[in-house]
């Protein structure tokens, strides 16, 4: 881990070792659980997966001196089933919803009301994207490598799956979006390809598209970049997975009390790019127009980065867990 210098140490309990069960390994998990985690309160874990970040925390909240609950919260069912199991041992101190995180004040309210009155909200965290066990199985459809339905929701239930758009969707939407969520150059001559492909027959599997894109790259050596960017173009459309990544950052720090932290794991550069914005929002205060010479901002700052820079993954970390190549996390603290 590229720790900044005055971070904590890690307390003795993260060298227990896991086991994942293959479900899916957690990233950067011990800087963001043992940097969330300050004092006893409510914890929200809003992208539940496997259960890998909320065990190491269910741990740290057990050590504390006070109550704790943690709030799990994960759009996929199957995702809660195996953290349910996972978390067994912490089931007096966990609850665990099925929902989407941009609700998470709704599902927090709820939970302060009742299981965990009194307590105040000390942290959240979002591990975003999605988890090895649903990129590795087939029929969720999300990866190019292995063959299965073209659907790509996290949410099994959700409106819309990535066939309907690659077989709905026109030509310049295609490209539009190829280009917006995929940062693809090549995203109008991939979309003009589908185009043409899906008037002899609808593309409805991954093993179809890729070969469709495969087919459309000038240059067969970069069609990997290309085809991970088409895939990650789709996986957001298709679970508006910046528009919620918007709305929780709203929520979630809207329900943290003061003093608590607020810690996101992104993947990709749009993510990145909304997380810091909307902390370096918060940590600034405003002093309105320049000349105006203050003594007191019209607005003070409401939160304070906990880490200068994100934390990114040691070359350690790379070697066992590649999916942390990309990751990086950001943590602030509310005033
Ligand atoms: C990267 S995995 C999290 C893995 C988890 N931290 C662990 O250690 O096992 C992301 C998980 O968040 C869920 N997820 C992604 N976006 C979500 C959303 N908007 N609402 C609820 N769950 C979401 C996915 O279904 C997936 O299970």
């Amino acid at each position: 881990m590229k720790m900044q210098a005055g971070l904590p140490s890690l307390p003795d309990d993260m060298s227990e070792a896991v086991d994942f069960h293959g479900y899916h390994e957690p990233v950067l998990a011990e800087a963001s659980t043992s940097l969330l985690v300050t004092r006893p309160g409510i914890y929200v874990d809003g992208t539940l997966g496997g259960g890998g970040h909320s065990l190491l925390l269910l741990r740290l909240l057990r050590k504390l001196d006070g109550k704790s609950l943690l709030v799990g919260i994960d759009q996929d069912s199957n995702a809660l089933e195996a953290a349910g199991a996972r978390l067994e041992a912490f089931r007096d101190m966990s609850t665990l919803v099925r929902g989407n995180f941009s609700t998470v004040k709704e599902v927090v309210t709820s939970v302060s009301n009742g299981l965990g009155k009194g307590l105040p909200v000390m942290g959240v965290l979002l591990d975003l994207g999605v988890s090895s066990f649903q990129i590795d199985t087939p029929g969720r459809g999300f990866s190019y490598l292995r063959d299965g339905p073209l659907d790509m929701r996290m949410d099994p239930d959700g409106p819309v799956t990535a066939a309907d758009i690659v077989n709905e969707y026109d030509d310049r939407s295609l490209s539009r979006l190829f280009l917006k969520y995929g940062e693809e150059p090549l995203g109008g001559r991939i979309a003009r390809a589908i185009v043409a492909a899906r008037s002899a027959a609808p593309i409805l599997t991954t093993g179809a598209l890729a070969e469709v894109v495969r087919r459309a790259c000038p240059r067969k050596d970069l069609a990997i970049k290309t085809l991970s960017r088409i895939y990650q173009a789709l996986r957001i459309e298709v679970n508006d997975e910046l528009g919620v990544l918007e709305r929780a950052l709203e929520e979630g720090f809207s329900v943290l009390s003061p003093g608590g932290r607020f810690a996101v794991i992104s993947y990709h550069s749009l993510e990145d790019r909304i997380v810091k914005r909307f902390f370096a929002a918060r940590a600034a205060a405003d002093w309105g127009p320049k000349g105006l010479a203050l003594r007191e901002p019209l607005t003070p700052a409401e939160a304070l980065p906990v880490t200068k820079k994100a934390v990114l993954a040691t070359e350690d970390e790379i070697r066992r867990n590649p999916r942390s190549r990309s990751a990086r996390l950001r943590i602030v603290e509310k005033l």
